[in-house]
């Protein structure tokens, strides 16, 4: 039973665990989400970041349902509202969101979210960039790429967002070995441990490194 005289005290105590505020973060992602998934489990359990809602430019992409599951809102938007309104960051504002996070997002990030989130929107790649970078390159097109060229490593990429292509400022690489056995779907197999394995962890550390 609660007595009301130990109200302040609870409050206090309860306060000073809580003395930063969460900083809220928001996934883009266009297709599956396995990637959001992990990255919503994984900051489930911490008292600084959390995954605020998720974000995608395709009604059928089961990321939305994988995160509905776990509690976390998604929307959609239209091309016409991410490139020529300004809904996407008046949503993220009304939300309070201070990073966002790519995850399988396949559009170019307009002006105005790099305005507004400048050095603040991380993507994932799947490939050691700059090699198998650029428009057109993502998901099986890249680790299809890998194979055909005969190279014996692949691995994964995450950097800062910016006008272009897969051409922000590197934060973070993993290789994995790519075997004469290896397809495009194996390599994908491997290369989703990885990102599973690195990009929450990066997010984190870059995410607490950049609060002010
Ligand atoms: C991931 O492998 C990610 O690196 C890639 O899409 C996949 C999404 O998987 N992103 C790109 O290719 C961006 N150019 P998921 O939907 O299971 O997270």
């Amino acid at each position: 039973m609660l007595n009301d005289d130990l109200l302040p005290i609870v409050k206090f105590a309860s306060n000073q665990d809580n003395e930063k505020p969460m900083i809220k973060i928001a996934i883009f992602a266009s297709g599956n989400g396995s990637n959001a998934q992990r990255i919503i489990e994984y900051f489930q359990s911490s008292r600084s970041i959390r995954v605020a809602m998720v974000l995608s430019n395709n009604p059928d992409a089961p990321v939305l349902e994988r995160s509905r599951k776990l509690g976390v809102p998604a929307e959609v938007f239209s091309r016409v509202e991410f490139y020529e309104t300004d809904k996407i960051p008046a949503i993220l504002r009304k939300n309070g969101i201070s990073f966002l996070i790519l995850a399988g997002f396949l559009w170019l990030v307009p002006g105005n979210l790099l305005k507004t989130f400048s050095g603040k929107i991380i993507n994932i790649h799947p490939a050691l960039l700059p090699k198998y970078g650029g428009k057109g390159m993502y998901g099986m097109k890249v680790h299809q790429a890998v194979i055909e060229s005969g190279d014996k490593e692949s691995g994964i990429s995450i950097h800062t967002v910016n006008e272009k292509y897969d051409e922000g400022q590197i934060l973070f690489q993993a290789k994995c070995s790519v075997e004469s056995g290896d397809t495009a779907e194996t390599l994908a197999m491997k290369i989703h441990e990885l990102e599973h394995q690195y990009f929450p962890k990066v997010i984190e550390e870059e995410v607490l490194g950049n609060r002010q």
